[in-house]
């Protein structure tokens, strides 16, 4: 990983970078008095909407929520991170980013950087095999015989490894130092015993297929016999930029391909992604033959709404879509789908493609089962729908899995269909879905709140954690959106971006910091934030905390938040922190929580000193 870009020059690209500038590059902008305004990228609209501020050098959009500064606008717009973001700036700016680093960092990268680079030969090589070896016809047969053309070859960068024990180590491993390198990226297989090739090549005699990080440098290899050899696929063992359960293969150059990606369908092999992209389906990504995971999930849902699992439809299929539904759920937020295709039994993407070519691939594709109905279906095959007791059992497996969806209005949907299955009021299901709530272990239920945090879910309309305690918001300004549900202290957060100076008056260090509530955590830290540089402005302030861990929580908020206008800011802030605080008092005499709340404020306090005094720091 690169190193840490230096504060200071965060914030003087952003005093000198206009949003305007940034925001015009990629979106037409129409002036419209000292605003600009425009029709929202971040959602489908007609009229427009989203409206540019050059005095606060904020963007804003009253139709879907989205808001932030130039940062966020380039994180959200080309999907970036938040570095890359800065990089991204700096670029049209014409200026070169700084990077500071502790020795140790800098070491790994430089490290890593040898991979890379290493990595990047290695491609180069294995792809001028398939052009220029004595036996290269062997392997442009075979990809022939699977259906590929040159183009489809090219873009997934595929090659040939020659047979032979040396040609990859004769070729790029000239010293030491490149034989270690190819060594370490796991290209090189090393064995003292064997006396004639201590050292020789992994990939002998095979097709490459090169795996591409989201950056798109390589970082791994898939080898893939061309008869019936065992085993079929080589790949590269985990190295320092390999870890094989979280990549996808193909997601970079689905993204390459595709600017606007709208759904991306999962799939498990090679030649599954690259058969489906020769069929003009370029939206495909594949897990290499490990199960799906939320994380791979979570990944995929800040790029898309909605993701289709493809899997056989024997029993086996059957089953790993059942595992792969509980990893969705979670993240099942209101705007987001999940489907599942089902293919005939033997078939594979890449077998049926090729059989019944693209429109009916794609025809299939679109009538997917939807996640409740095979949700439903498969829990019901489990018990005799006809009897009152496979009705109340099918409700008591469900409940705890509709548990797991966010709240909103998905996961209402959902429970009203149970109800209209098991004949039971959707009133009721939900009071007992509250009550196993209630029963279920309060450590638990906390860490999936902050689970659900973690996921920035940028460029989706997101749902905030179930909140404990709402603010009941009245005298709404028109253009706003109701604000029910929503956690009281990202509310809080929101109006301190837009007007700094809230926190002048509060006293951070008192009651406020035993705050316990959902969110008091990002709560907190921004009010310290803002304290520590009190003449900051919204921008300046958004810099600061892009550039720690809650950056990413924070595009969540903008994301999700409407803008407050300025004149209400104060007031509703401050009655915000009324109603936090006299629930904390009122919660506090209910359920003696003080004890967990002096635990927080010592490790808060420990981290603020902490981050007061950090190392380096003039
Ligand atoms: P499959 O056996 O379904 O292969 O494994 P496939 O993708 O259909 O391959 P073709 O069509 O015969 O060429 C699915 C995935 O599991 C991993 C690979 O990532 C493969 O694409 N796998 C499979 C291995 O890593 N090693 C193996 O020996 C087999
Ligand atoms: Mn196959």
């Amino acid at each position: 990983m690169a190193g840490l870009i230096p504060q200071n020059f965060i914030d003087d690209l952003l005093a000198r970078v206009d949003i305007v500038d940034v925001i015009d590059a990629r979106t037409t902008l129409k002036k419209t008095g000292k605003n600009y305004s425009g029709l929202c990228p971040f959602h489908n609209e007609k009229t427009p909407s989203f409206s540019v501020e050059p005095d606060k050098q904020f963007y804003y959009c009253f139709g879907c929520g989205a808001g932030g500064n130039a940062i966020g606008f380039v994180m959200n717009y080309e999907n970036l991170d938040f570095p890359e973001a800065i990089e991204n700036i700096a670029a049209q700016m014409g200026i070169d980013v700084p990077r500071e680093e502790s020795s140790v960092s800098q070491q790994t990268r430089e490290k890593n950087q040898t991979l890379y680079d290493i990595l990047e030969q290695c491609v180069r090589f294995y792809q001028s095999q398939l052009r220029r070896h004595p036996d290269r016809t062997h392997a442009v047969d075979y990809l022939k015989s699977r259906g590929l053309s040159g183009e489809i070859a090219r873009d997934f960068a595929l090659g040939y490894a020659p047979p032979g024990w040396n040609n990859l180590l004769d070729a790029l491993g000239k010293d030491e130092s490149s034989k270690k390198a190819l060594l370490n990226a796991g290209m090189l297989i090393e064995n003292p015993d064997n006396k004639q090739h201590p050292l020789y090549d992994r990939f002998r005699d095979r097709i490459i297929y090169p795996i591409r990080d989201n950056r798109g440098r390589v970082i791994a290899f898939g080898g893939r016999v061309m008869g019936d050899d065992k085993p079929k696929y080589l790949n590269s063992p985990e190295t320092p930029v390999f870890h094989k359960g979280e990549e996808l293969y193909g997601l970079y150059e689905a993204r390459k391909n595709m600017r606007k990606l709208e759904r991306i369908l999962i799939v498990e092999g090679y030649m599954d992604v690259i058969a489906l992209a020769q069929n003009d389906i370029h939206y495909c990504v594949a897990t290499l033959g490990t199960a799906t995971s939320t994380s791979h999930l979570r990944r995929l849902f800040k790029l898309v709404p909605e993701v289709v699992f493809c899997f056989d439809g024997d029993k086996a299929g059957r089953e790993a879509a059942w595992r792969a539904l509980e990893q969705v759920l979670p993240l099942m937020e209101d705007g987001r789908t999940a489907r599942f295709l089902f293919l005939p039994e033997g078939e594979d993407p890449d077998s049926q493609v090729r059989r019944i070519g693209n429109s009916e691939f794609v025809r299939n594709l679109s009538e997917a089962t939807q996640l409740a109905e095979f949700f439903f279906e498969s829990l019901g095959k489990k018990v005799d729908m006809n009897s009152l007791e496979g009705r109340a059992s099918l409700g008591k497996m469900s409940l705890p899995l509709i548990q797991k969806i966010p709240s909103g209005i998905y996961h209402q949907l959902i429970l009203d269909q149970l109800g209209s299955i098991t004949g039971v009021d959707p009133q009721t299901l939900g009071n007992m879905e509250k009550s196993l709530e209630k029963t279920a272990d309060r450590g638990a239920a906390r860490g999936a709140t902050r689970e659900a945090s973690r996921d920035d879910g940028r460029g989706m309309g997101s749902t905030p954690p179930p909140a404990l305690e709402s603010v009941p918001v009245s005298n709404q300004p028109p253009g706003r959106k109701k604000q029910s549900g929503r956690s009281a202290c990202m509310r809080a957060v929101n109006l301190i971006l837009l007007k700094p100076d809230i926190v002048n008056e509060l006293d951070e260090a008192g009651e406020i910091a035993e705050l316990v509530s959902p969110d008091s955590d990002l709560l907190l830290e921004v009010i310290a934030l803002a304290k520590k540089h009190p003449s900051s402005s919204t921008p300046e302030l958004l810099g600061r905390i892009y550039a720690t861990p809650l950056g990413s929580q924070l595009t969540q908020l903008l994301n999700r938040e409407q803008i407050t206008p300025a004149e209400g800011v104060t007031q509703e802030f401050n009655e915000i922190i009324t109603h936090l605080l006299d629930s904390q008092r009122r919660r506090k005499s209910h359920h003696g929580w003080l004890e967990e709340a002096r635990q927080k404020v010592h490790s808060r306090q420990n981290r603020l000193n902490q981050e007061q005094n950090p190392p380096g720091e003039s």
